[in-house]
């Protein structure tokens, strides 16, 4: 008898037969669908900004549709847009990039899969500290190179040099760090990413930087760019950046990549033949962005400042939680492992059963390796949270009764 799998005409790639679905994708597709069957959902499943692009932004891609930018672009992006991101760089980090070291980017997800595509090897080790960002993971296997995660709980996922030192081997090729989080909120304090970078330059590796959540700190963290560090530590390392988060920006698909020119002249191969370059509109956009008024980026950053103050102190308040305060971006990551000593064993069956039984949407933390936590974004209304905690507190109390 013949299997199913015989029976299917398609003989896929083993790379992409390895790859996970995206769990946070997933988490905003299963609110939807609750939400549409009427159901009243809390979501705090979305890695995305609540709030609208700003209208400032929103005339710039008015403006360059009207004037015809609606035409490929070279494929690193236009000149202002490179110069938009070299002039951002260079006030804010006082580092200028050449035009031959920038590139626009549909999303900061494609600059990450142009570094990591143009870069690694069959077998290479692509070293990811825990915990990680769901994609980056998934990247490295469809280059066909193998994730290698570094422990940080007892550090409080506080990332340190020592920590990266004992997964390194033969075969390590790329570090890929992403400060601040997704999911953990923690921030490397520049001393310490500095240590890092000076790792990775004695083994003769390489770094990636993911800054999407890069202006998203809150004091005492301080905003840190990898661009700051020195010249000569600066040799290996490739930035990846976005206008997603910063700028409420997730739908327009724009980012960027800084990178060492051998480097971006590999990235700017893979991007011509994909996507050839980012989107024309969505360009003029993102210039917008980084060379308009910044009052938006600032009000965004005080609704998150109070939104988080208030989450942390309630779920300080919900048996069976606990949480560190996160330094960076718009999650909390509260550990639930008190609530999985009855019924409910794992982090994916919490999120499940809260979804069902309160209609409340958290990501599991086993999806970004990090089974015994949550993941709850606040890039949601002050209302929202309320009703939420509510139902994370009814829910916990029920699961530690169990
Ligand atoms: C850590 C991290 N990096 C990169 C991205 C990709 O952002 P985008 O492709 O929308 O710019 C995300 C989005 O959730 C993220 O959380």
């Amino acid at each position: 008898m013949m299997t199913s799998r015989a029976a299917s005409p398609f003989s896929l790639s083993d790379n992409v037969a390895r790859m996970k679905p995206s769990s946070t994708l997933a988490a905003m597709q299963a609110a939807d669908a609750l939400r549409a069957a009427g159901a009243d959902v809390v979501d705090f499943g979305a890695g995305e900004p609540d709030f609208d692009t700003p209208e400032n932004i929103k005339g710039a891609a008015e403006q360059a549709m009207r004037a015809g930018q609606t035409k490929y672009t070279p494929t690193a992006g236009t000149r202002q847009f490179q110069d938009a991101i070299i002039n951002f760089y260079e006030n804010q980090f006082g580092t200028r990039y050449e035009r031959s070291e920038v590139m626009g980017t549909s999303g900061g997800k494609q600059a990450l899969f142009n570094a990591v595509v143009s870069l690694v090897n069959r077998g290479d080790e692509v070293v990811i500290p825990k915990p990680y960002w769901v994609t980056f993971p998934e990247i490295a296997i469809l280059a066909g190179a193998k994730p290698v995660f570094v422990e940080t709980e007892d550090t409080g996922f506080s990332l340190r040099r020592e920590q990266i030192e004992l997964v390194l081997t033969d075969r390590s090729k790329l570090v890929i760090l992403n400060s601040p989080s997704n999911p953990s909120g923690r921030v490397i304090p520049p001393e310490e990413f500095h240590r890092i970078m000076e790792l990775v330059a004695d083994r003769g590796l390489y770094v990636i930087s993911d800054e999407c959540y890069l202006r998203f700190v809150y004091p005492p963290a301080t905003v840190f760019s990898a661009a700051s560090l020195p010249a000569a530590l600066r040799t290996r390392l490739c930035i990846a950046g976005s206008f997603s988060k910063t700028y409420a920006m997730t739908g327009w698909r724009i980012g960027y990549a800084l990178a060492p020119a051998d480097w971006m002249k590999a990235m700017l191969k893979v991007q011509g033949h994909s996507t050839s370059n980012p989107n024309s509109i969505a360009q003029q956009a993102a210039i917008e962005a980084f060379n308009g008024p910044q009052e938006s980026v600032a009000s965004m950053l005080a609704e998150y400042t109070a939104r988080r103050a208030w989450l942390l102190a309630a779920l300080k308040e919900v048996p069976g939680l606990s949480c560190n305060e996160p330094e960076g971006a718009f999650y909390a990551f509260p550990n639930v492992t008190e609530c999985l000593k009855g019924k409910t064993k794992t982090s994916a069956e919490f999120a499940n059963r809260l979804l069902t039984e309160e209609q409340t949407v958290v990501t599991e933390g086993a999806a970004f390796g990090a089974e015994g936590y949550i993941r709850v974004s606040y890039a949601t209304s002050m209302e929202q949270l309320r009703e939420g905690v509510e139902r994370i507190r009814r829910f916990a109390r029920r699961l530690l009764e169990e």
